[in-house]
């Protein structure tokens, strides 16, 4: 079994260096940093993974002629495989509608969002490209974990192609609420939930995020989770939360290494006698990296004692140069510690130290280890690992974290000096805080800090994703185990041809016919009536109709056909050769209470409507708005509670109904109406909701029992759609 990671940037980023070569550095930036850390490990061989290969865009446009050698260097030495992009697509692409449209608006900063088809247009052609070239390289039983925004579109993509793939998607970044990402155009935000979808698996850093991303399925996608899982079609994708970690190991062991150690000695004697405030970004206005210096700023005005005493320094990675807000935060970041260090500064002091560039690990640990407090002050972040990284050098060493409740990492950190990076004077107090804070609770709350981090590190954080991913993805192999294909289409038929007696019991609504927004426009059409009255036309079968609508308009609807029919989830039952009768004597004085309570909530929510059947009722909400519908059903069910343990009733979730009736009326005992005798060579029975699984469960195992649409089931056997069963019974009514 093999790996195949997928993201937009390769963990490893070409440049070309002062002697015209191609050579490859590390990526910076949280994705890379982590995947780099798992896959170096080779942890993924405990999951039974032999091997991986990281397919992704190099990070500059490579010349054709030079494509072939870079490919077989970055396969050979890194194990990546390349997605050659040219600057011009890269251009409307990355620095596009990734960078200007969805990284501004999942970091909930809609005034920098732009909205430019063009842009979304070439975001589908690339998500497009990597799919295509995927096709050469994917194997069957490969595992594929798609990364982060930029490649929102390919989880539906691959699976068109790959039906049978586990296909996980990871979402590195914020998933906004449905108010922000309601702002998208409604095409580009169904394709995108369309194409998440597409995944078996989908993560998220935080609750926060995973429950956006159920709110956006109901909102956008009219798809309800059910235990964290939404099924759609045939399909299930299940979201949760994994909170990404970072190689503990690697940073706690760091001052061990000769070369971090020259730099903590070259680091200790420049700052000697001096507090280190440290920061670590890319340069990016999620970052808040101009709030925070107008907070530093705050803090020097308010205590001139510590002038002399205290420094920041502030590590600013490049990062999409080409985009024109990057540009511009860059020059106001460097006119504003300009401003800070000409009002503050002497001789002697520089209030902020600042570098712009990529730093290496040696620095990186050595500024980590020796720093007295990491001031990580994101305005926006999905997880932020720079304050993971600096609790880890923690070994040996104290120091304070301050962190943003902004970033996702505040939710796992919780002895950090928690602060809110929009108000100058939460910096204020943070930093005072930091100061003043006693060794004994610094090292407290590092400990703690220390112990999540370690027990939760990048491996476990992989582990748990793909371990999760397997999970549901054998989930599907084993409904997918009991699909009906055509061999086993062939060998039922046969079995169907053989039997001189046959029982088929269909469910009607979801099974026989879609479910309609109105259930009275879910009549039967031509060419299922004509099914059922072929099949009912043999001598040999028995055909029943097992349904929880009332009898009127099973009779409306199927009294043509001579076959049996059960209305009410059994309470009443024709055959196909009598009349109506209730199976048995049920108590009805309930029903007028029960009818007013639903009427209450039927005015209460647009769109939902009362059904009163002889010996049940129901309350229907399937057109109305799914959230208001879903805690309105839930105070009807808490508002029939009482009633229902006083009367003997039960209170039946139905698909987007609720349904009241007699305690002990349902299907299995309603159906033995129609199992006349002992001696059928053939019994089948097809449904697809939870009110069929008591029959599935209790017929006997040589029956077929189909279960219609996804989801676990008792059933033997699966369709995808009313339309596969139609196709089964077509064939076997034209069976000679
Ligand atoms: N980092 C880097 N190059 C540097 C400095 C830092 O790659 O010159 C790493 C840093 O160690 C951390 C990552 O970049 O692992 C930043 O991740 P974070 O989650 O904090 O933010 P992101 O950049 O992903 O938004
Ligand atoms: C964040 C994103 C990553 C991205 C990284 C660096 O961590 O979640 O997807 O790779 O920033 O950004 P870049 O645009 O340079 O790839």
């Amino acid at each position: 079994m093999r790996l195949i990671v997928i993201s937009n940037r390769l963990g490893v980023t070409a440049s070309v260096n002062s002697g015209g070569e191609i050579v490859f550095a590390p990526s910076a930036g949280g994705l890379a940093s982590a995947l780099n850390s798992y896959l170096q490990t080779g942890r993924y061989k405990e999951l039974g993974i032999d091997d991986y290969l990281w397919v992704g865009w190099p990070g500059m446009e490579i010349a054709p002629e030079l494509r072939d050698g870079v490919r077989e260097k970055l396969l050979k030495e890194f194990k990546c495989w390349p997605v050659f992009l040219p600057d011009e697509v890269m251009d409307r692409f990355y620095s596009g509608f990734c960078n200007r449209t969805i990284w501004p608006l999942f970091h909930y900063f809609p005034m920098l969002t732009s909205y430019d088809d063009r842009e979304w247009e070439c975001y589908n052609d690339v998500n497009n490209f990597f799919a295509l070239s995927l096709a050469e390289i994917i194997k069957s039983d490969d595992i594929i974990w798609i990364h982060d925004y930029q490649l929102m579109l390919l989880p539906e993509l691959i699976r068109e192609k790959f039906k049978e793939s586990a296909v996980g998607y990871f979402h590195h970044i914020p998933f906004p609420s449905f108010e922000i990402f309601r702002l998208l155009p409604g095409a580009w935000r169904a394709k995108l939930m369309n194409g998440l979808l597409g995944s078996d698996l989908a993560g998220f850093h935080t609750v926060d995020y995973t429950h956006h991303f159920f709110k956006c399925a109901l909102r956008i996608s009219n798809l309800e989770n059910n235990l964290g899982k939404i099924a759609h079609g045939s399909r299930v994708t299940k979201a949760d939360t994994f909170p990404i970690g970072i190689d503990f190991d690697k940073f706690n062991d760091s001052s061990q290494l000769e070369d971090v150690r020259s730099e903590i000695d070259k680091l200790r004697s420049s700052f000697a006698g001096k507090k280190i405030i440290l920061s670590i970004d890319r340069l990016d206005y999620t970052k808040g990296i101009i709030n925070r210096l107008d907070g530093y700023r705050a803090f020097l005005e308010r205590h001139p004692e510590l002038h002399e005493k205290v420094i920041l320094l502030s590590v600013i990675v490049p990062s999409r140069v080409k985009v024109p807000q990057y540009q511009a935060m860059k020059k106001q970041t460097e006119e504003m510690i300009g401003e800070i260090n000409g009002k503050y500064g002497s001789i002697e002091w520089t209030p902020v130290i600042y570098q712009y560039k990529s730093i290496s690990f040696a620095h990186l640990a050595a500024l980590y280890t020796l720093s007295d407090i990491a001031l990580v002050t994101p305005l926006r972040d999905g997880m932020n690992l720079v304050a993971k990284e600096y609790i880890a050098c923690k070994k040996n060493t104290d120091g304070v974290l301050i962190l943003s409740e902004m970033a996702g990492a505040a939710n796992e950190l919780t002895d950090a000096v928690i602060m809110n990076p929009n108000n100058r004077e939460s910096y204020v107090g943070a930093l005072e805080k930091a100061m003043n804070m006693p060794y004994g609770e610094r090292r407290a709350r590092l400990d703690s800090m220390r112990r999540r981090i370690s027990e939760y590190s990048v491996c476990e954080w992989a582990e748990d994703f793909l371990g999760s991913l397997l999970g549901v993805y054998n989930a599907r192999l084993a409904l997918r185990s009991k699909y009906l294909n055509p061999e086993r289409v062939a060998k039922l038929a046969g079995d169907y041809a053989r039997a001189s007696k046959r029982l088929i019991m269909l469910d009607y609504d979801g099974t026989l016919v879609d479910f309609c927004p109105l259930p009275e426009n879910a009549s039967p059409d031509d060419e299922l009536l004509s099914i059922l009255k072929k099949l009912a036309a043999d001598e040999k079968n028995e055909v029943a109709i097992i349904s929880g609508r009332g009898r009127h308009t099973l009779e409306k609807w199927l009294g043509g056909v001579k076959m049996d029919l059960m209305a009410e989830h059994g309470a009443w039952v024709k055959t196909a050769a009598g009349d109506w009768h209730a199976t048995g004597v049920f108590n009805t004085c309930w029903k007028k209470e029960v009818t007013a309570l639903m009427r209450k909530f039927a005015v209460r929510l647009s769109a939902s409507f009362v059904e009163e059947k002889d010996y049940s009722v129901a309350w229907h909400y399937r057109a109305c708005d799914i959230e208001l519908a879903r805690e309105r059903a839930d105070d009807l069910r808490d508002a029939l509670g009482h009633l229902a343990r006083r009367e003997g009733l039960d209170i039946i979730n139905g698909s987007r109904l609720i349904e009241v009736r007699n305690a002990g009326v349902n299907k299995y005992n309603g159906a033995l109406n129609f199992m006349k005798s002992d001696d059928y060579g053939f019994i089948l029975f097809a449904g697809d909701d939870a009110t069929d699984e008591d029959i599935f469960r209790s017929i006997s195992s040589e029956s077929y029992t189909i279960k219609i649409g996804a989801g676990q089931t008792a059933a033997g056997w699966s369709l995808n759609s009313p339309a596969e069963l139609l196709e089964l019974l077509k064939k076997l009514s034209s069976a000679d």
